[in-house]
């Protein structure tokens, strides 16, 4: 099967795709390319070896439906990975089982790897507390910018958005 039509699969039939209310953390970007943006939500559990492990991983996505499928095969392979396996994984692991991305679609690939890492570092402590309740329950539309009865996580900037590098 090509990648063309493994990405459509995943998008007419897209897994993980909703936000996580119970998270333990969440990574969101946005890509300065094409200006659309993907959120990440990560639950981690206990595994048996009492290894910290992903337990599930989830996404939302505006806009590029390429990024959709990334996120849907991206988040299957992140159940069951270690902090340290997930952090070794580059946008072309995260979006293997489609095969090579055309070369617009690339940066497609790498939001997904962003909102992963931003994700991890947020449960890390790294740039910003661990999520808040109010934070898990804003949708990524309401990230485009805080309303003016937003909750004081969301005004105090530790929601933010992650540039890519160029
Ligand atoms: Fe920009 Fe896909 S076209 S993320």
């Amino acid at each position: 099967m090509d990648t063309e039509k493994k990405i459509n699969d995943a998008i007419a039939n897209p897994q993980n795709m909703g936000e996580m209310t119970d998270a333990d953390s969440v990574g969101t970007v946005g890509s300065p390319e094409c200006g659309d943006m993907l959120r990440m939500w990560l639950k981690f559990k206990e595994n048996e070896g009492g290894k910290k492990v992903i337990d599930r991983a989830s996404f939302q996505s505006f806009g590029c439906q390429t990024a959709i499928a990334v996120a849907s095969v991206a988040t299957q392979l992140l159940a069951g990975k270690t902090i340290e396996e997930a952090r070794n994984l580059d946008s072309s692991d995260l979006s293997a089982d489609l095969g090579p991305l055309p070369p617009m679609k690339i940066h497609c690939g790498q939001m997904v790897e962003g909102a992963l890492r931003d994700a991890l570092d947020a449960d890390a402590g790294i740039e910003k507390a661990a999520v808040e309740p109010a934070q898990r329950n804003n949708t990524l539309l309401d990230s485009f910018g805080p309303p003016a009865d937003a909750a004081p996580a969301m005004k105090s900037g530790k929601l933010k958005v992650v540039k890519l590098e160029d």
